[in-house]
């Protein structure tokens, strides 16, 4: 409440911590440039937030910023929509449609996900890289446009490497410029400035002028935040809307009596758990079980990777 920290910020960024001075010191000596960047780091640790970061910071920042999920999109759909179609390529391509390569065009291309990538793409993706151009679908002149690449993976780069999920040539081609985004749990007493800063801007939102409790500041230091500044975001959110004058966050395991028990990938709810709650128990353990796969997870739960992308996102 007191005694804390002054709040710093870099672009979209905030963090006081000496983890997020290093990471702001990265950002600033290779925004300015043209190099491609690989940003390494857990869900919710802000990949997506420091791509933008970096394209406010450059000379492209007037132009678009174009963010692909690439996990996101089904995989026989990836090639045309990175770089685009011609007309009559392919039943119902009734005009020619560019990528997300030509929308970029002077600006900045934000490849998210990147080992969800089927590999016979990543190899097509390698030789646009290598060569500058590439032909749509279906076409026969080279389009060539200059783009600014950024990377960003959830998955350890190495081990993303090993597992055969990400090209090892891919990879060296993206991470000329490699940046490892610290977790949250790793940024000393940032989850405390975060949470007021959120807390903040919800206050200005509404125009009220609520305020964490001492205890609340405490519990904020000693959870664990797998879900990082999403979970913390998120969490601060939820609380603001359910207290009064003075905002009170739940004990970790608070809710946990009613919740599920985890044991030998066996989930157990009580009877009366409210529905999205186990939804989201059910999601949450079967994305860990299949090592953060979100096509595997989908398939398993029978539902498209486009609804589970969504339920991720309102969690
Ligand atoms: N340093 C930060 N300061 C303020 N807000 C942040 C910071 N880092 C992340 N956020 C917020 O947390 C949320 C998650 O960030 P973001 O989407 O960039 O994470 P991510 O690493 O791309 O996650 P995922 O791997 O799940 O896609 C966003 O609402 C973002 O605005
Ligand atoms: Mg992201």
């Amino acid at each position: 409440m007191s005694s804390e920290k002054p709040l710093k910020q870099f672009g979209l960024l905030y963090g006081s911590s000496v983890a997020m001075e290093t990471l702001y010191r990265q950002l600033e000596r290779v925004a300015g440039t043209e190099a491609t960047v690989l940003l390494e780091g857990e869900s919710g640790t802000g990949k997506e937030l420091i791509a933008q970061t970096l394209h406010l910071a450059s000379r492209r920042a007037g132009r678009k910023f174009v963010a692909v999920n690439c996990g996101a999109i089904p995989a026989h759909l990836i090639e045309a929509a990175l770089f685009g179609h011609e007309k009559g390529s392919f039943t119902g391509a009734l005009r020619q449609q560019a990528g997300y390569f030509e929308h970029a065009s002077g600006g900045t291309l934000f490849l998210d996900e990147i080992t969800e990538m089927p590999c016979d793409m990543q190899v097509k993706l390698l030789r646009v890289l290598e060569s500058g151009n590439f032909y749509r679908i279906g076409g026969s002149d080279q389009v060539r446009v200059d783009v600014r690449l950024i990377a960003a993976t959830n998955r350890p780069l190495l081990q993303a490497v090993q597992e055969g999920r990400l090209r090892q040539d891919l990879m060296y081609r993206l991470a000329v410029f490699p940046v490892r985004v610290p977790p949250l749990r790793e940024r000393g007493d940032d989850m405390i400035l975060l949470a007021q800063h959120f807390l903040r801007e919800l206050n200005r939102q509404a125009g009220t002028a609520k305020q964490l409790s001492r205890l609340s500041l405490d519990r904020l230091r000693h959870r664990s935040w797998p879900g990082n500044v999403r979970e913390l975001k998120n969490l601060m959110v939820r609380a603001y809307i359910l207290s009064a004058d003075i905002v009170q966050i739940d004990a970790p395991d608070a809710r946990s009596g009613r919740r599920t028990v985890f044991a030998d990938g066996a989930l157990n709810f009580h009877v009366g758990t409210p529905l999205a709650d186990a939804q989201r128990e059910l999601i949450m353990a079967t994305l860990h079980h299949f090592s953060g796969n979100k096509r595997l997870t989908a398939s398993a739960l029978g539902i498209s990777v486009k609804t589970l992308y969504n339920r991720l996102k309102d969690f």
